[in-house]
């Protein structure tokens, strides 16, 4: 088949051709997804360099980079994000750190690389992941922190990122010394107890041991932190540790453990040394997983703070208000409650514990 273009045609190919080319340049200098690039989606923004917080008028990709998914209550918030996601017609690119800094950091930046709208973290410690932070700011990606912050003298919500979405671990801290001080007779009481701490490190072991401590000291000076070491938020951990302390100081009357994995080994342990926990040594602990709280009711713990893990609904509303132009708030905070078996607030509780 004899086959010519016409001059019409010739014109056409020839405009195709160059709005190919110009379509092109535009993906390198203005597009919308190019690997590990040199690109930006956001006009004035330099890939790279990038000094400001960027704005977004539109999100379809979102990047999520979880430090662990270790225990009830990470399973739980990432059930949360990955179904509110979902809702809200997102694509979720998803990583686990597993625990390690330097993990979370090559996460981030592989999300980087894949070049999404809007990129959400949950830091293993404040520290850390303040840099690959910084480089998807760098790299015209708004980042939104996610449950555990980082250190913002480092880097600040509102100029390095977006804003803070997560509960106050400081208040955690505070409402598990009072419900611990309740336990043990009111703030004359004289006592010794014991702190499991979380990771070193991390937004939650530092604030949470901050808010008991200084609770404790002025609340209640008579009952003294004999021992304060970590158990890393991890139930096995926390029964050793329990196991080795209560060797060391038999005569406690109280533990408080940053969550609730490790108080749950601390009972493990502290009945395997022969004590009755709830009634020789008073347990109090935060989350709100259901472990915990069926220990609440069997009377074993005293009393569990809420850290409530389903933290997906407010960080996409969050990210709806970004899009929208609204302004953030520093900080949006989660609200938490405390739960006890004596005002029937953990049985009420129970239904919905994760
Ligand atoms: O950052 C939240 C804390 O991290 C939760 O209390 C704990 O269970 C998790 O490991």
């Amino acid at each position: 088949m004899h086959f010519s273009w016409s001059p019409l045609k010739r014109t056409f190919l020839t405009n195709l051709s160059v709005i190919a080319v110009l379509g092109m340049i535009l993906a390198a200098c203005g597009g919308s997804s190019s690997g590990s690039g040199t690109t930006s989606i956001h006009p004035g923004c330099t890939v790279g360099s990038n000094t400001q917080l960027v704005k977004l008028t539109s999100a379809h990709k979102v990047a999520w980079s979880q430090n662990a998914l270790d225990g009830a209550w990470r399973f739980a918030e990432e059930a949360s994000i990955v179904q509110a996601a979902a809702q809200n017609g997102y694509q979720l690119l998803r990583t686990n750190a597993n625990n390690s800094d330097v993990q979370q950091g090559q996460d981030i930046e592989n999300l980087i690389n894949d070049r999404p709208d809007v990129l959400l973290v949950d830091p293993h410690t404040e520290d850390a992941e303040v840099k690959p932070i910084l480089d998807a700011r760098k790299a015209c990606i708004p980042v939104i922190v996610v449950d555990r912050n980082v250190n913002e003298s480092l880097a600040s919500p509102g100029r390095d990122f977006a804003t803070f979405v997560g509960s106050d671990f400081q208040k955690q801290g505070v409402l598990a010394a009072d419900a611990l001080i309740e336990a043990l007779g009111g703030p004359n009481t004289n006592a010794t107890i014991v702190e499991l701490s979380g990771t070193t490190g991390s937004s939650p072991a530092i604030l949470r041991g901050g808010g008991f401590d200084g609770e404790l000291a002025s609340k209640a000076p008579g009952i003294k932190i004999v021992a304060s070491q970590t158990a890393n938020f991890a139930r096995a951990t926390g029964q050793q540790v329990m196991a080795t302390l209560i060797q060391q100081y038999p005569n406690i009357k109280g533990v408080f453990a940053h969550n609730d994995e490790m108080a749950i080994g601390a009972i493990t342990a502290l009945k395997a040394a022969g004590k009755r926990p709830g009634q020789d040594i008073k347990v109090v602990s935060i989350d709100g997983t259901k472990d915990a709280i069926n220990l609440v009711l069997s009377g074993e713990e005293y009393a569990v703070v809420q850290s409530n893990p389903r933290l997906g609904p407010l960080v996409f509303q969050t990210l709806g208000q970004y899009i929208k132009g609204q302004d953030l708030p520093a900080w949006v905070v989660q609200p938490d409650k405390v739960f006890k078996k004596a005002d029937g607030s953990a049985a009420a509780y129970l239904p919905e514990a994760f």
